[in-house]
């Protein structure tokens, strides 16, 4: 979601005249688009200002911007503690940059902006894919309701508020106009889709809409809550043809002690009714998910139900987070808290566990053939193209620049950890196609 937030700002400012640079030294403007879900994101982007800042020292003119969570948490106050940033907008205020940065240019004054205000201007602003992109990022609400205990997106985001289904729609089209063929619909809690604009169209509905639409080959998502997936919702992944075989579904832990307190609006029971829901409609669903491990309370018993979770479900690939204590979220309140050593070692234990898991279900594709939209070059290899399956899995394989962009049939070769390793498949005499 912040990949996408920094392409709609680059978009925003290309209008005024700017163009991105991979040489800081030499740049008129730097923005730093913040993240502060955990302490170590926050961190990262102090050092990043930190090192900003110097830059400012050397050259006085550069504009020094900071947008995101942080900012937004920051407020006013932070130009006391970093008085050399020019510009400091919030999560609600994207819309408003360009004029931010002109009147700093015009009088040299510093802008704090970020009063949560009625939205759908930041809502509609439109990232431009790059040429010759065949993917791309849509915005389909934001904010969210759900207030989970550790959780500070609520407090820095707003409330859900979801964008008007025409404009979603009319972006699509434009983007498939422009040769994009995989969507990524993003929210915070996209099964709630539709609840701001009086419940219609839902989510499927809108799902259906979009698989519809000429030249949309794909349909992701991202993030669904558990406790809002309908059976309808279920019923797309066999209905809708676009829609991709993959669904991220943050489970966070597996036990009903945690999730209670975690205020997650599920058991782990119904979780786990949800994920036989999906794998009845759509069998070769690919489920990833998030956890995090010694929120506030958890017991070796709480922990050990989350890894008999996983062995239940063997998702395809797990994120997984230290609990990290976020201000003005419900569970700072809370006692029992769970020593830095004890989270680690448990983190590391239930990341051994999931890497089996993934290697096993990445194994399950070896033999298979695959249908990959290639991306582009890989990063080990100059012989080798990159791209996805339907099931969001890497595929790497031999091929020219020529591919990038197209559609190729793959044999899996070798299932590797973050990756799978595939060669052209044999018997069609051209693997790829432009569609
Ligand atoms: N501490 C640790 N992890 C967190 N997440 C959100 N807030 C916190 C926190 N305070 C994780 C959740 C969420 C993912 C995006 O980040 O697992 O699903
Ligand atoms: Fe945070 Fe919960 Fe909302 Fe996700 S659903 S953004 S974890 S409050």
């Amino acid at each position: 979601m912040n990949v996408n937030d920094s392409e709609k700002i680059v978009a925003l400012l290309r209008d005024e005249g700017y163009e991105t640079t991979d040489n800081a030294e030499g740049a008129d403007l730097i923005l730093v688009n913040t993240c502060s879900i955990r302490e170590k994101a926050a961190q990262k982007a102090f050092s990043q200002l930190g090192r900003f800042r110097m830059m400012k020292e050397r050259n006085p003119d550069l504009i020094l911007a900071v947008g995101g969570c942080l900012a937004q948490e920051w407020g006013q106050n932070i130009l006391a503690r970093a008085p050399y940033l020019n510009v400091v907008f919030g999560t609600h205020n994207i819309h408003g940059l360009p004029e931010f940065i002109r009147r700093v240019g015009n009088n040299g004054s510093r802008v704090v902006e970020t009063a949560f205000a009625p939205s759908v201007k930041s809502l509609n602003i439109m990232a431009r894919p790059e040429k010759g992109a065949v993917s791309a990022y849509v915005t389909i609400m934001q904010g969210c309701n759900n207030f989970c205990a550790y959780c500070v997106v609520p407090h820095l985001r707003g409330p859900e508020e979801s964008r008007p289904a025409e404009d979603i729609l009319a972006e699509v089209e434009t983007l498939a106009d422009h040769g994009v063929r995989e969507v990524t619909l993003l929210g915070q809690n996209v099964n709630a889709y539709g609840k701001t604009l009086g419940g219609s169209p839902g989510f499927p509905q809108l799902l259906r809409a979009i698989g519809r639409i000429r030249g949309i080959e794909r349909i992701r998502f991202t993030t669904s809550h558990p406790r809002d997936l309908s059976e309808d919702l279920m019923r797309c992944f066999a209905e809708v043809d676009a829609m991709c075989n993959h669904i991220h579904l943050p489970v966070q832990s597996g036990s009903d002690t945690i999730l209670g307190r975690m205020n997650r609006g599920y058991t782990r029971g119904q979780y786990l009714e949800k994920i036989e829901g999906l794998r009845h409609y759509c069998p070769e669903i690919s489920v990833t998910s998030d956890v995090i491990v010694g929120f506030p309370g958890e017991t070796e018993a709480d922990y050990q139900a989350t890894l008999a979770l996983m062995e239940t479900v063997t998702f395809d690939n797990l994120f997984s987070f230290k609990y990290s204590e976020r201000k003005g979220t419900a569970a700072v309140g809370f006692d029992r808290q769970v020593p830095e050593k004890v989270k680690s070692e448990r983190l590391q234990r239930l990341q051994a566990l999931q890497q089996e898991h993934t290697l096993k279900r990445n194994r399950m594709l070896e033999g298979r053939v695959k249908v990959v939209m290639v991306e582009g070059k890989s990063k080990n290899s100059d012989r080798d193209m990159t791209g996805r399956t339907r099931c969001n899995k890497i595929v790497n394989f031999r091929g020219g620049r020529k591919l990038a962009g197209k559609t190729c049939s793959v044999l899996i070769k070798k299932a590797h950890l973050h990756s799978l390793r595939g060669e052209p498949a044999g018997g069609a005499k051209d693997p790829c196609s432009s569609k």
